[in-house]
């Protein structure tokens, strides 16, 4: 059986509110991306699990409205509590799931970190979730790439690697080459954009990068 969010991780484990690359330096990294590209209207984090990015920065914009989707129902309603708990009107969730997204609109920016390695179709989804970003905004993701590939062989077992089956099995991997041949444009380093370059979770293994949509076609 292929690993499950749901029934694997949020139903199974006592899960904290992380996030999976970059920890808790990630807030503060979106938050200088904005600062770089423009405070955005409108950001879906993709993929979002327990948010803390958004928790995290929809206090300090409170002008800036965060949606956040993800495949386990579990996790988006721990979410929506902590946000009505928060009094964060700004914040809010839903279930949705890569590659075929069901939201039916456009987002200034469009956030999707540590989620394409968990998805089959990844040229789809990349194509998916450029689709939702506005014109003049931004893609912003992270990828499997065939050193994250090498990783899962080396350095994972059990669950772990069980979950990066598909990185593990090089189906799902991603190249700026590849990236561009998707979506028509280069992408850029993110890590680089917002100053983390030396980070260890800057890694070749984990490339995170950003594309912006032209404002007119
Ligand atoms: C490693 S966690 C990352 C969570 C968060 N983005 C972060 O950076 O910490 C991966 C998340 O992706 C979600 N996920 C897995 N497959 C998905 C899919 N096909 N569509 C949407 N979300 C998915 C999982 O439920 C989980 O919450």
């Amino acid at each position: 059986m292929p690993f499950d969010w749901e029934t694997d991780f949020y139903a199974a484990t006592d899960w904290d509110r992380g996030a999976y690359v970059g920890g808790d330096d990630m807030p503060e990294h979106l938050a200088t991306f904005f600062e770089r590209v423009g405070v955005p209207d409108t950001v879906a984090d993709v993929g979002c699990g327990p948010a803390l990015v958004d928790f995290e920065l929809a206090p300090r914009y409170p002008d800036t409205a965060f949606y956040g989707y993800d495949v386990a129902p579990s996790v988006v309603e721990s979410n929506r509590e902590q946000a009505a708990e928060a009094g964060l009107s700004n914040l809010s969730f839903a279930v949705d799931a890569l590659p075929d997204l069901a939201i039916d609109r456009e987002f200034d920016l469009v956030y999707c970190m540590a989620t394409l390695y968990f998805v089959d179709d990844v040229e789809r989804a990349l194509t998916e979730l450029y689709d939702r970003v506005a014109p003049g905004g931004h893609l912003v993701f992270n990828y499997p790439n065939r050193y994250t590939r090498t990783w899962v062989h080396e350095e994972t077992s059990g669950e772990k690697r069980e979950a990066f089956g598909l990185v593990g099995a090089g189906e799902n991997l991603l190249s700026y080459d590849a990236i561009e041949s998707v979506l028509g444009r280069r992408p850029e380093s993110y890590w680089t954009a917002v100053g983390a370059r030396g980070e260890p979770y800057a890694s070749r293994r984990s490339p995170a990068v950003f594309v912006r949509k032209p404002a007119s076609p």
